[in-house]
């Protein structure tokens, strides 16, 4: 199991990073020159929300390039140097056994009219390679996932159709428990155990999306759900948008003490995260416009590289940055399309169904369930 969680990515938050940034322009410059030769894949930027919270996903209402409400604008991302983002299709927990499925497909789609809309500055991005082709070609290369596991509101065939649109990482809870898997608000005690990890068609979950060659994205899954998933999952797993915090918390509380020891020291520095995960394992899902405000010096999409030149003046090498940068990000993600190729071969598409029990009845059918009477108009 340690072995298995020190595959997983965590891509960190910036919302609780350091308070300051260096403005020495040596610095500054070297970052500049680093971002410019690796791409910055940034995990996690919530700013389709801010479209649909303030313009209902009317692109037409606004100015892409100059936005000022949000934390993130066309303008602010090329100044930021930003490489590849992941945008968020993000489903609140108030539509799961509602309409949760149409929320993040409208989400997908205001992601993609966002990319058609400017094809000098976004392209649609599927896979590892492409990432590297829209960067070489001056483009931010632009992914979806889907946060909120709910969002597929209990099908593997919604799962895979989300795939096909293009959806490479699925975030299996936000903030409520899904019928198939608890959300860490379990590990904070304000929510009951559903399933204490998760359940045997959540299993069928993992394995579809390895078979599909999307990630398993753990940020806001329970403790019992992340050791579950690790379990289950046959390629490397990623923690989206995690603060060091989430991850320290909920670790401590394992009972293996390798684990624990692995995993003692708790702080919000990127640094310290390097030192206690290993270079190989972080890197960035900034969670841009999925909180109110940034910290001094981090405030907006624009200033990746003062946190770049900031880890260069504590003496991260070259190497690391790169990394962290997007490095392992690709590594991580290659794995995951050859564990996806490799069970292609041996494996069809799951027709596993969700017990009907389990799922709430007023607004389904259960048309396709064995027991389901067909009526015909
Ligand atoms: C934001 O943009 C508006 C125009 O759309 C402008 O009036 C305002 O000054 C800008 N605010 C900031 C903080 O740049
Ligand atoms: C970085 O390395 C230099 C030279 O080895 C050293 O003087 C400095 O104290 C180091 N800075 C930090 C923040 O570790
Ligand atoms: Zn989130």
């Amino acid at each position: 199991m340690l072995l298995k969680f020190l595959t997983a990515l965590l891509l960190l938050s910036l919302m609780q990073c350091f308070e300051k940034h260096t403005d020495i322009p040596s610095y500054q410059e070297r970052a500049e020159q680093l971002m410019k030769n690796t791409a910055l894949i940034d995990g996690h930027n919530d700013m389709p929300w801010q479209l649909r919270k303030r313009v209902h996903n009317d692109l037409s209402a606004i100015d892409l390039k100059t936005w000022n409400v949000t934390h993130t604008n066309i303008e602010k991302l090329r100044a930021g140097l930003v490489g590849a983002q992941f945008w968020v299709a993000y489903v609140p927990c108030n539509a799961q056994n509602k309409d949760a499925v149409r929320h993040a497909l409208e989400q997908i789609d205001v992601i993609k009219r966002m990319v058609q809309m400017f094809p000098e500055d976004f392209q649609l991005t599927t896979t590892a390679d492409g990432i590297t082709e829209a960067f070489h070609s001056g483009k931010i290369a632009s992914l979806i996932g889907v946060e909120g596991g709910h969002g597929i509101d209990n099908s593997l065939g919604a799962l895979r159709m989300f795939y096909e649109l293009g959806v490479r990482y699925l975030t299996l809870t936000h903030v409520c428990n899904t019928p198939w898997a608890d959300s860490s608000k379990v590990d904070a005690g304000s929510v009951k155990p559903g399933v204490n990890g998760l359940s045997d068609f959540g299993k069928k979950v993992v394995e579809e999306m390895n078979r599909l060659g999307m990630l398993i994205d753990l940020s806001h899954v329970s403790k019992d759900t992340m050791l579950a998933a690790l379990e289950v999952s046959a390629a490397p797993v990623i923690f989206s948008h995690s603060s060091a915090f989430a991850i320290c918390h909920n670790y401590r509380n394992v009972q293996d003490d390798a684990l624990r020891k692995q995993f003692r020291y708790c702080d919000d520095h990127l640094d310290h995260i390097r030192n206690v995960a290993g270079a190989d394992h972080v890197g960035i899902g900034s969670d841009f416009d999925g909180f109110d405000r940034g910290p001094i010096g981090l405030e907006d999409v624009s200033k990746y590289p003062a946190l770049i030149a900031e880890l260069l003046q504590r003496n991260w090498s070259d190497n690391d940055i790169k990394k962290l940068l997007g490095l392992n990000f690709l590594r991580v993600f290659k794995k995951a399309e050859e564990v996806s190729r490799q069970l292609q071969k041996i494996n069809m598409p799951s027709n596993y169904i969700i017990d009907q029990e389990k799922v709430q009845r007023p607004c389904r059918t259960f048309l396709g369930y064995p027991s389901a009477a067909f009526h015909h108009p």
